[in-house]
């Protein structure tokens, strides 16, 4: 049995968490798209080709947002190879994931698609192969009126526009892996040079520029600074790729992945300290904030690329996640609210079979929750609000990542006045929680949703979907105990 002090104070205001917070992920990757949203020959698709239970899923999660169409893949896509009679479109060759792209699914078949899923886009433009020209064309094909892109859009059946507000000047650009990979000073001048354009097409966009692909990254932080400097007065937001799996993909090093949100909390700390360096240095009155818009548990490896094998539907890191992969990534979840002043989106990568919460069965029909599921759908309903900074006190453990508590804590009230802790466990032990609330109005425990298992390796699948689900559990006198890597939303209610 292990004990932890958690103390929230209403006066330690972080900040206020924001819908976009929870936002998602599609790509044209594996799949994702082509046996995952759309599967036109599925006895659960609907008229126009798409999964309808995936929907479902999809809507039940709570996700707004959904970034699209990569990811990698944007860096060699041709928005305009989409559009148009599904009948006359080329087939193509997707070069960031070694697949056949068949184009069924482009940008107006996404956006009906998004639709019925009650989302909005966050629309990747490609600056690996292409560049501002392409990128204000589709601006002016999505969100205009009375010229010839616009008039395309009609053409295409859709005639009043999108009004598409989220934008990503190109991905990864600082990857070797990138098609078109760029230096920070190349990259930083076309991103402006196509914020530029964007924005003479549609004034209201909000613009995120690439930052690091992750703190790993040898070209981290100074990429982030020099690009910050190129784009500052043109972008809203600079982006942050992390994903976590056990170092080196040694499972024996179960303490450092459980430290992971000790270095995603360094992570955005020194990115949003780059922001505040570029708009002192600019003497700039301009917030530029934070996006992160690709992170995740991404255990890799496991689906190695069969480079004979070209075809659509074929798998790309598909993951299982378990008891222990929902507790890391809730500490996630738990540590990018915590930088609610800065981190204003957040995209979950990614929503179906591909490194996902949802996952469809192969040559089937069914699907499954995966265990990350659920923290994300529970922190999205209860962690939407004013975030307060909580004091933790705990024993915690050394790590590769240095020194991590017992518990990772978020606490956000609802614009109802109901106040949520999130208490991620990461140890294997019970731990007895001593909660301290200074200035609330609220005092008692009405309920504990908890996730948990018996076991830390317990996963859901096609034939077992409800293994790890969460649960409501009464509060006995005010205590609370929880339990091994359990992720729990402790409820006050006013
Ligand atoms: O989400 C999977 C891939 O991870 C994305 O395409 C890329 O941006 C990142 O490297």
């Amino acid at each position: 049995m292990k004990k932890a002090k958690i103390i929230v104070n209403k006066n330690y205001i972080k900040g206020k968490s924001e819908e976009t917070l929870f936002s998602s992920f599609i790509e044209h990757m594996g799949r994702c798209v082509y046996g995952g949203i759309y599967d036109p020959k599925n006895e659960k698709s609907d008229e126009n080709g798409f999964r309808t239970d995936v929907i479902e899923a999809i809507k039940d999660l709570g996700v707004k947002n959904i970034r699209y169409p990569g990811g990698n893949f944007v860096s060699g896509y041709d928005w305009k190879d989409g559009i148009g009679k599904k009948s006359e479109r080329k087939v193509t060759r997707n070069l960031a994931w070694f697949q056949t792209e068949p184009n069924e699914v482009g940008l107006d078949d996404f956006m009906l698609f998004a639709e019925k899923a009650d989302a909005a886009p966050i629309m990747a433009v490609n600056l690996g192969t292409a560049g501002p020209k392409q990128a204000a064309e589709l601006v002016e094909y999505c969100n205009q009126n009375g010229t010839y892109w616009a008039d395309e859009r009609k053409k295409n059946g859709r005639e009043e526009p999108y009004n598409i507000k989220y934008w990503c000047l190109g991905n990864e650009m600082d990857g070797d892996w990138q098609i078109g990979t760029k230096t920070a000073e190349e990259y930083g001048k076309i991103a402006r040079e196509t914020a530029k354009m964007m924005r003479w097409e549609d004034p209201s966009i909000k613009l995120t520029a690439c930052g690091s692909s992750g703190r790993e990254m040898p070209s981290y932080p100074e990429w982030d600074r020099v690009v910050l400097e190129q784009t500052y007065n043109y972008i809203d937001y600079i982006s942050l790729h992390q994903y976590y799996d056990y170092p080196l993909g040694d499972r024996s090093r179960k303490t450092d992945f459980l430290a992971s949100y000790v270095d995603f909390d360094k992570f955005i700390s020194s990115v949003a300290a780059a922001v505040a360096y570029v708009k002192e240095n600019k003497r700039s009155n301009r917030q530029v904030y934070l996006s992160v818009d690709e992170w995740n548990v991404w255990h890799k490896g496991l689906c190695p690329i069969d480079l004979q094998e070209w075809g659509v539907e074929v798998v790309r890191e598909e993951n299982t996640y378990d008891m222990l992969d929902a507790a890391v990534f809730a500490s996630l979840i738990a540590t990018m609210l915590n930088h609610a002043d800065m981190v204003k989106i957040a995209c979950l990568a990614q929503l179906v079979n591909v490194l996902a919460p949802i996952m469809t069965e192969k040559g089937g029909s069914r699907i499954v929750k995966q265990t990350i599921y659920y923290p994300f759908q529970l922190a999205h309903k209860f962690m939407l609000g004013m975030v307060y900074a909580p004091v933790v006190k705990s024993e915690g453990f050394e790590s590769c990542y240095g020194h991590a508590d017992d518990v990772c804590v978020s606490a956000v009230e609802g614009e109802d006045g109901n106040l949520t802790l999130m208490v991620v466990s990461l140890s294997d032990k019970e731990i007895d929680l001593d909660i301290e609330l200074e200035h609330f109005d609220v005092s008692k425990i009405n309920s504990i949703y908890e996730i948990s298992s018996k076991n830390e390796t317990d996963c859901n699948t096609f034939d077992n979907p409800d293994k790890v689900v969460p649960v409501l559990v009464k509060p006995e006198n005010g205590s609370v105990r929880v339990k091994p890597y359990s992720v729990n939303f402790i409820r006050y209610e006013k």
